[in-house]
């Protein structure tokens, strides 16, 4: 009788002891299982006396009964104490603040050419894209500027070969555009170009948008109009242009384009020092030697051509004073320009 209750004492602590539901369990079975410690003491039945047996059996029933329902009570309280953990482990505090994604910003050089793009598209315009390196032929003497021209010497050129360059201006897509496909063109030619020339308002590399219209009775009248509803889509509805006679040796005649100032609305302002205007881009009525180099009849067809630079657009539009900061990606500075 005492061993018994010594397995009952055994049985408790060591079922306080447990830690989970599993060692518990355990626990449980060393004991009340089928060949746990409790089933063995019956086993033992025949080591008492014949009268003395059925004390025997009630006692050790009445034991396990006590001990199973021991079990179950310590079984409740581990679940408990279980659950109480899983829930304070999975616990989210919903006040906490959220985390934050960080947004990218489309750099102004792309977002000023998919507007210019957006704008040009509107009127007709097909995107056409040439390659950084050229020939020395499509970037100069297709467009009318011979080896000892002196226009050559108006855009320091890094050559790549004897034969090949990086363009040093998008105007080369003139020529690829119009050897590809006979009038009526109208493409846009966006891309990147290269000159040696460094300072707070020039780049190495920089962007420029090519145009290119030729048809039959195409007028430099028909050229303003486009660049007229250009300046009013960039800048301002009320913006204007103003057309100055200028030297292209691709364009005849050539003219520089001028945008009345967004800043000031043409009243005079620092940004277009006091003029009311303000430099925007170079075009013209596509020179007949050019139309000539390609193919194209130039006594059927006419022309005009444009071009800008992308970042000079960007400058004005978004009051950017030093080109480089296009360049530096400063993400504080490239934040500026998100939605
Ligand atoms: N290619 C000229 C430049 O880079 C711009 C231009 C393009 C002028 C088309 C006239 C016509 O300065």
């Amino acid at each position: 009788m005492e061993q018994n209750e010594d397995v009952v004492s055994e049985a408790r602590s060591e079922a306080e002891g447990a830690q989970d539901s599993r060692s518990l369990y355990e626990v449980k079975m060393k004991y009340l299982g089928k060949a746990g410690k409790v089933t063995g003491l019956l086993k033992r039945m025949k080591e008492v006396p014949a009268e003395e047996r059925p004390a025997f059996g009630k006692r050790i029933n009445d034991l396990r009964v006590k001990l199973e329902s021991h079990f179950a009570a310590l079984e409740e309280k581990m679940k408990q104490k279980e659950l109480a953990r899983k829930l304070a482990s999975e616990r989210i505090d919903v006040t906490m603040p959220g985390k934050r994604r960080e947004k990218g910003a489309e750099h102004p050089v792309t977002r000023v050419k998919n507007q210019l793009i957006d704008i040009f598209a509107g009127m007709g315009f097909e995107v056409f894209e040439g390659t950084e390196i050229e020939s020395e032929y499509y970037n100069f003497t297709a467009l009318n500027t011979p080896a000892d021209h002196p226009a050559r010497d108006m855009q320091d050129t890094f050559y790549v070969t004897d034969e090949f360059l990086l363009r040093t201006q998008t105007s080369a897509g003139q020529i690829r555009m119009m050897e590809k496909k006979s009038p009526p063109i109208k493409m846009l030619c966006p891309g990147r170009v290269f000159r040696s020339d460094d300072d707070a308002t020039h780049s190495p590399m920089f962007h420029q948008m090519e145009g290119l219209v030729v048809d039959k009775g195409v007028t430099l009248c028909d050229l303003q109009g486009m660049l007229d509803e250009f300046a009013r889509a960039m800048f301002s509805r009320s913006s204007k242009t103003r057309l100055r006679p200028s030297y292209f040796p691709f364009t005849e005649p050539s003219v520089e384009v001028d945008v009345s100032c967004a800043a000031c609305g043409g009243k005079g302002c620092s940004l277009c020092k006091g003029t009311g205007w303000i430099e925007v881009l170079g075009a013209g009525m596509v020179n007949r030697r050019v139309l000539e180099n390609c193919g194209v009849d130039p006594d059927e067809y006419t022309g005009f051509a444009f071009g800008m630079g992308i970042e000079r657009i960007a400058m004005l539009k978004y009051g950017i004073n030093n080109i480089k900061l296009l360049t530096e990606n400063d993400v504080r500075f490239l934040k500026q320009f998100q939605e």
